[in-house]
């Protein structure tokens, strides 16, 4: 099963909760949360508090809930990996150079009760999986450099992407293969034939007149 994962970053800041819950109606899976530091990436975005006040809105018109797919490019990872638990992520990720260890940020965001993720820039190897794959129920592929909405799709990373998959498959167990960057109606389709299965995308929806359209364009091109 595919999932759509509308990035807020390339949202309207000043109507948040409206737009995430415009982009819900519009069909989107998972709401995808970026956290930048101006340390770990050179900008910054968006804290804990603002996690929390858009939680409410991350829910279907029925009451279903979306999941709060949180994307943390941060130094050092833990203290506010457990903010953002309580802040109401369901997710959360992390880039394994940002932790000095790796195995316990990833206890910690399990113990605070949320599914956890490793994060692979472009040129970072996938050789941490060795030792943590089994902890894991997310790994996110970054197609451009992270720090930035807007960036080109990098196609070198769909080889990367293929491992992962393998990678995933030798486990038997359930682990999102998700892609970060660049990802639209046109790029959708080589993710998803390198094994990915949740696409975020930023700008190519929320910079479109019509998310509904726009999402279900990016469908189409999975069908
Ligand atoms: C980049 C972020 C992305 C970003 C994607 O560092 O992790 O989630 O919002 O934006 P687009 O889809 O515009 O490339
Ligand atoms: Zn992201």
């Amino acid at each position: 099963m595919n999932r759509i994962a509308p990035s807020v970053l390339a949202a309207d800041f000043a109507r948040l909760g409206e737009e995430v819950r415009s982009v819900i109606r519009a069909g989107a899976d998972w709401i995808h949360f970026d956290v930048m530091d101006n340390h770990y990436v050179p900008n910054l975005s968006m804290g804990p508090s603002i996690a929390a006040a858009i939680k409410p809105h991350c829910v279907t018109d029925e009451g279903t809930a979306v999941p709060l797919d949180v994307h943390l490019m941060i130094k050092p990872v833990d203290a506010l990996a457990e903010q953002f638990a309580s802040a109401g992520a369901d997710l959360i990720s992390f880039h394994p150079e940002a932790s000095e260890h790796v195995d316990r940020s990833l206890q910690a965001i399990k113990a605070a009760g949320c599914r956890a993720g490793l994060v692979f820039n472009p040129a970072t190897p996938l050789e941490v999986l060795d030792w943590t794959i089994d902890r894991l129920d997310l790994i996110l592929i970054m197609s451009v450099n992270p720090g930035f909405g807007g960036q080109a799709f990098i196609p070198a990373v769909l080889d990367k992407a293929r491992e992962a998959r393998e990678r995933i498959e030798a486990t038997g167990r359930d682990i999102r293969l998700q892609i970060d960057g660049g990802i639209t109606a046109d790029t959708i389709r080589a993710a998803a034939d390198a094994g990915v299965d949740t696409f975020v995308a930023g700008s190519a929806i929320f910079g479109s007149d019509d998310y509904a359209g726009t999402i279900r364009a990016m469908r189409e091109r999975l069908d």
